[in-house]
């Protein structure tokens, strides 16, 4: 196991390239197992989760290369169906290829993806979208056990914009016979990444980035290429990062349009942005204003960003509000950010954040990968020294973490924890 120690106090000055985007990689690496022939998806990043879903396509019968940020997936001649338990328990991005499964094989045998800290995750808008197009979903033994005749379009209409739901039945609706329509579909630019892919595939689709997706059914689909987009999270959290400790940050590769109401939040409480066509820039003097924000589906204030930002506040002059609408467990990073001095009151889908003069630094345990994220960029710039435990949450997301934090300037270390410390909290 492994911690960093971070030694707070440093302006963070330099850019960095943002990564190909987790949440975009994963699903179109679910999507290759439509194609009859084989894909190459390229600006893949070298993070766990992506490990787990190269695992998981060996585990069904798939030849999968993976070198500098190159994925080649090639079709073996047996696929299995299956997607198991100990892959879908680490990462339950798994379940995404559910939808292409029965779209393709007409069968598929997926574990429940089981519970998650930032809480319930449920899987029901899935369940119910490909049931209406045709599939017969049960739940024995803790696996998910799907077939069809053959997955027929219809009209679904999603009670809540689901990201994972809508690329499942997006990804279904490709090789479904006739029309499929998502109404109140997820607008993330990762559905637009993936319908993209699928449309190289030989997919026919539409309205993919708005909240109405229509889907013609074809026959088949062959093994495309593609580049995976920047991550528009990572490129946030670097923001956050410069601007809290007073420092001028440029993130390269980006598009600017994918951070408009993170820029806009920011801003707010006085951080000053330079955009450009692909990158954008932020500088501070580490002195902001209080100000409040909401989580909410694309192109509202991310959730992935919640708690980076309330590191943010944290140190922001007056009482900052911040509403969580997505999930309804995401702030227990509140109580970590309070180990280091700050003043939060966080109940379920509210924090209230009364600002401090500066943090000091702690030991801290990461519970999820974005609270792990906040926690380091608390850390740098904390006074003194932070370790943040738990680490192999933030591997999951973020390539690189500690060395794209050091090129920026920050005094970070990864260290094994069994390293003989001295008692320097006592
Ligand atoms: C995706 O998760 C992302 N993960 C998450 O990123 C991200 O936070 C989330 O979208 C929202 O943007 C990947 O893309 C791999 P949802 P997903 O389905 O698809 C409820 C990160 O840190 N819901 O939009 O699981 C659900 O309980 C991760 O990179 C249902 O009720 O998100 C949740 O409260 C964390 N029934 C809300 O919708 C369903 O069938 C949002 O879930 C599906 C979802």
């Amino acid at each position: 196991m492994e911690k960093f120690v971070i030694e707070g106090g440093k302006r963070l000055e330099g850019s960095i390239r943002v990564s190909g985007a987790k949440n975009s990689a994963l699903e179109l690496m679910a999507a290759s197992t439509m194609g009859r022939g084989p894909s190459v998806i390229e600006n893949v990043p070298q993070i766990a989760d992506v490990e787990t879903m190269i695992e998981l396509l060996k585990y069904m019968g798939y030849e999968v290369s993976f070198s500098n940020g190159v994925l080649r997936i090639i079709p073996g001649k047996q696929i299995k169906l299956e997607a198991p338990y100990h892959l879908v328990q680490k990462m339950r991005a798994s379940t995404s290829v559910l939808g292409a499964l029965l779209a393709r094989h007409h069968r598929a045998r997926v574990a429940m993806p089981g519970g998650c800290n930032i809480g319930t995750r449920q899987i029901d808008l899935h369940i119910e979208g490909l049931s209406r197009m045709g599939a017969r979903i049960g739940v024995s033994h803790g696996f998910m056990e799907a077939s069809t005749d053959g997955l027929r379009g219809t009209r679904i209409y999603l009670d809540y914009p689901s990201v994972g739901a809508t690329e499942n039945l997006m990804m279904a609706g490709t090789l479904a016979d006739g029309k499929t329509i998502i109404e109140n579909a997820a607008e993330e630019p990762e559905i637009v990444d993936l319908a993209e892919f699928l449309k190289k595939m030989g997919a026919h689709i539409s309205g993919d980035g708005t909240s109405t997706i229509v889907v013609e059914g074809v026959d088949f689909l062959e093994g495309a290429e593609h580049t995976v987009i920047a991550d528009r999270i990572e490129a946030g959290t670097f923001l956050i990062a410069g601007a809290v400790t007073g420092g001028k940050v440029k993130v390269r590769g980006i598009n600017p349009v994918h951070l408009d109401i993170v820029i806009q939040a920011m801003k707010a409480c006085g951080c000053n942005f330079e955009i450009e066509d692909d990158s954008v820039s932020v500088s501070s003097d580490g002195e902001f204003t209080a100000t409040e924000i909401s989580t909410l589906p694309y192109p509202g204030f991310p959730t992935d960003l919640q708690p980076q930002f309330q590191v943010l506040l944290s140190i922001a002059d007056g009482i900052s509000f911040v509403t969580e609408n997505v999930f309804d467990n995401r702030f227990m990073v509140s109580d970590e950010l309070n180990r280091l001095g700050a003043n939060i009151k966080a109940r379920k889908h509210y924090a209230v954040i009364r600002g401090v003069k500066k943090l000091s630094g702690a030991p801290v345990r990461a519970t999820d990968l974005r609270a792990g994220a906040a926690l380091v960029i608390a850390g740098l710039m904390a006074e003194g020294l932070t370790e943040v435990y738990d680490i192999y949450h933030i591997d999951r997301g973020y390539e690189r973490f500690s060395e794209k934090l050091s090129g920026l300037g920050a005094n970070i270390k990864r260290v094994s924890v069994d390293t003989p410390d001295s008692n320097k909290w006592e």
